[in-house]
């Protein structure tokens, strides 16, 4: 038997060598080659030629009207930036068990209006009955199929018709054209170019699964969320049901935006008013606690902060965050330091973001100061209060974004006081709220109020 011939590919941008280079000439990346067998002959799929195009006035280009496709899913929607765009590859990314499946079969359970064909080359025909009865849904327009060879998928897209697409996982499938196994760099680099010529072709939605490896990243060549047009990343803590839908890349929407659900016995829940569960509802008054006014996207979420603060026990103390950029802690406690003689080197501090929800809005701040102080002397914020505000180096209260979208939401939820910057408050008329409004200039204001 002849040899089977190899090269070495880059998982970073897929380039090919013949042989092993420690740093990719094309994008710089270290140690990135693997060795994979080398491609037959890959023929063009449509083999036709095309007209060469020519350069256009920007204002001459007629845009044909073409609506999103609605998924059912308020928050799939928002997260997407308003619906499905028609011929756009939307690429999820997670842990094993997080649920991606179980949200990608809920929708084509859900969306009637579409034909949809969800392709799974991980479970078969009983297994997705199974978990299709537990979700529950209808179900009377989707089709499953489970294969994962790419010419007998993209065979029975022709012959079907589907309104959308769905591969699950985009590893798992393999095309008969290339001689290595699924998920290599080459297979997941193939299938997705051709999954890809087939949705700009035919104008036609694909949703990707991928799975994502140690690091965190989806595995495969990175040009993978490179080509294509929207990346989302589906995130949670396996022991927590609160699963957070996020996009990080979107050529047709806003990538700030989050989708919150739960999981429950029945499939994934939306959770339309995220405030209400990231808030715990004891009556009790404890030290160490404070609620932020934060905006995640556009949307402003209500969460907790809690801190602990003991003594440290060795040498060095210790520093723990969940949920907060450990450096901007270390930054605000030094000026917790200056301004309030918080004694850092001796104390251990252990932060928290409750729900295991990741901020990085500037905004929690001053709540993230106010719950270190709270635990520190042992003394409740007031429960009734909720803070938004940004810390200077120099402890000046600096002010935050959509303030008056933040103020609104923490009085919908029957908060009475609302902590704020004194600045940037021109145009906005803080005697329309029910809700007492405090403004400072300086944290030691803020604690004057917060623990008088
Ligand atoms: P799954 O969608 O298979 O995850 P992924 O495709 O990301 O690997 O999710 C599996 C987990 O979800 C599994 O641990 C069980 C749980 N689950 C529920 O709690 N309720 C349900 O209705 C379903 C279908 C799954
Ligand atoms: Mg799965």
């Amino acid at each position: 038997m002849a040899k089977q011939k190899t090269a070495f590919f880059c998982t970073n941008c897929g380039v090919e060598s013949t042989k092993w280079i420690g740093k990719c000439p094309s994008c710089g990346e270290w140690n990135s080659y693997v060795e994979e067998p080398i491609i037959k002959a890959v023929k063009s799929a449509t083999g036709k030629t095309r007209e060469a195009p020519i350069p256009k006035l920007v204002t001459e280009i007629n845009i044909a009207k073409e609506p999103r496709l609605n998924t059912k899913s308020v928050e799939l929607n928002r997260v997407l930036g308003g619906g499905l765009v028609p011929g756009s590859v939307i690429l999820i990314g997670g842990e094993p068990g997080i649920g991606k499946s179980t949200l990608m079969l809920q929708f084509s359970l859900r969306v009637s209006s579409y034909k949809i064909m969800y392709v799974s080359g991980e479970e078969s025909e009983q297994q997705l009955k199974l978990r299709a009865e537990r979700i529950g849904g209808k179900g009377e327009n989707c089709f499953v199929y489970c294969e994962s060879i790419l010419e007998n998928i993209l065979l029975q897209f022709d012959k079907l018709n589907p309104d959308i697409i769905i591969i699950d996982s985009i590893q798992t499938i393999q095309s008969e054209r290339i001689d290595s196994s699924p998920g290599t760099v080459v297979q997941v680099r193939e299938c997705t170019a051709s999954l890809l010529k087939y949705a700009k072709e035919n104008n036609k939605p694909i949703f990707l699964i991928g799975h994502i490896n140690k690091e965190g990243s989806i595995a495969g060549p990175k040009v993978l969320e490179h080509m294509v047009d929207t990346v989302l990343a589906f995130e949670g803590d396996l022991n927590n049901l609160y699963r957070i839908l996020r996009s990080t890349k979107n050529r047709f929407g806003s990538t700030s935006e989050i989708g919150i659900f739960e999981m429950q016995s029945t499939g994934l829940k939306e959770v339309p008013n995220p405030s209400d569960i990231l808030l715990s509802h004891t009556d009790e008054i404890l030290s160490g606690t404070v609620v932020a006014a934060t905006i995640e996207g556009i949307r402003p979420i209500l969460i907790e902060v809690q801190a602990l603060v003991s003594s440290a026990a060795y040498g060095n103390p210790q520093r723990s965050s969940m949920g907060f950029d450990l450096r901007r802690l270390g930054m605000l406690l030094a000026v917790l330091e200056k301004r309030a003689g918080f004694r850092l080197s001796a104390k251990d501090v252990f932060l928290n973001i409750a729900g295991g929800l990741k901020v990085s809005d500037p905004a929690i701040d001053l709540a993230v100061i106010a719950a270190v102080l709270s635990s520190d002397l042992d003394r409740p914020v007031p429960k009734d209060i909720c803070i938004a505000g940004e810390i200077g180096l120099t402890g000046e209260v600096r002010p935050v974004s959509r303030v008056e979208q933040r103020i609104g939401e923490a009085e919908k939820l029957g908060f009475k006081k609302m902590l704020i910057s004194k600045y940037g408050l021109k145009g906005i008329d803080l005697t329309k709220y029910k809700i007492q409004v405090f403004t400072v200039a300086k944290v030691e204001e803020a604690f004057k109020i917060l623990f008088h």
